[in-house]
């Protein structure tokens, strides 16, 4: 039997995801996270279809920055807000400053996390605590920040940014992925029971690998900028040898592009009739 030949996988560039729709005229989103990586292709991609957009980062320069080049590009009004969403009172004091601008929040996207990874038994108490903070508390507490407007208009979107880690028993994201973004998932199934009378939807995408630093930015991050213990090296090591050796799925890390456009369509009108739901945007990495 001869072989089947496969052409070569392309870089996950050629499959960026360009759009033409304006679903998102006389909207105001916010995106928290949004200074780099996926957050700020998601803040791109709805500025894009016409929203004004909030980009929610703990790094002010690089969040103020963005919002002024996301504005050039696309025209759209972007603007930042700078804090530590899981501090007590940060989100709340920017959903007060959004509402009081713009007269309304319609979608929320909950993208900001800490990529910090080892197994649970090596984590020191400091940083499992930053890690649970800076990976539950900021989707709870920006969450909670909106939904007073949310109801009162009678309308909302909320979509977390998830990850396949936490169905896929990846070693080293027991907290990351088994409780940040497993916690995530039934936070969208039971607020979207909370709110399902009330015209708000809540969904959850979760990506695969990303190739995140393919963000547009002009002044990217450099390679390994995060701080070193969040994921040691050997860890890193070990995940590229699980990872790299992996067959499941496409076989290819995603365009920001491809998972903006899920976000995207979760966050707007369209989906009036989608909620409590969790989807992988994964290259089928997990299926069902
Ligand atoms: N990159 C991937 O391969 C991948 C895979 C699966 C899921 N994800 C998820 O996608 C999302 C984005 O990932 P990324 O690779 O772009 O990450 P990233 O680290 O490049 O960006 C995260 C952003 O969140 C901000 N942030 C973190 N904690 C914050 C806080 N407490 N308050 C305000 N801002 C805060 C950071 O400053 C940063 O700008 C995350 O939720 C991540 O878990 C990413």
């Amino acid at each position: 039997m001869s072989e089947v030949k496969r052409a070569a996988t392309p870089a996950s560039a050629d499959y960026e995801i360009r759009t033409q729709s304006r679903r998102f005229e006389d909207q105001v989103v916010i995106v928290t996270g949004a200074a780099q990586g996926l957050g700020r292709v998601i803040a791109r991609r709805l500025a894009e279809e016409g929203a004004s957009v909030v980009i929610a980062d703990i790094q002010a320069d690089r969040a103020e920055r963005t919002a002024e080049q996301l504005s050039r590009q696309t025209g759209a009004t972007v603007i930042s807000h700078t804090g530590d969403l899981s501090e007590v009172g940060v989100a709340d004091q920017m959903a007060a400053g959004v509402y009081g601008r713009f007269g309304r929040i319609d979608a929320l996207v909950n993208n900001a996390a800490a990529l910090i990874r080892m197994r649970l038994v090596d984590f020191p108490e400091s940083l499992l605590q930053d890690a649970v903070r800076w990976n539950v508390w900021n989707t709870l507490r920006a969450c909670k920040a909106v939904l007073p407007y949310m109801l009162e208009h009678r309308y909302g979107r909320i979509v977390n940014v998830g990850g396949e880690a936490w169905r896929t028993g990846l070693p080293f994201h027991t907290v990351l992925a088994g409780v940040g973004k497993g916690s995530m998932v039934g936070l969208t199934a039971t607020l979207a029971g909370e709110t399902v009378r009330d015209g708000i939807t809540v969904n959850c995408v979760s990506p695969g690998a990303v190739e995140s630093g393919a963000d547009g930015d002009p002044d990217p991050q450099p390679a390994g900028f995060r701080d070193p213990s969040w994921t040691p090296p050997e860890v890193m090591n070990e995940l590229i040898n699980l990872v790299g050796h992996s067959a499941a799925g496409i076989g290819r890390p995603a365009h920001p592009t491809e998972v903006a456009a899920a976000v995207a369509f979760f966050a707007s009108r369209e989906a009036s009739f989608v909620t409590g739901q969790h989807v992988g945007v994964s290259g089928g990495m997990a299926m069902l």
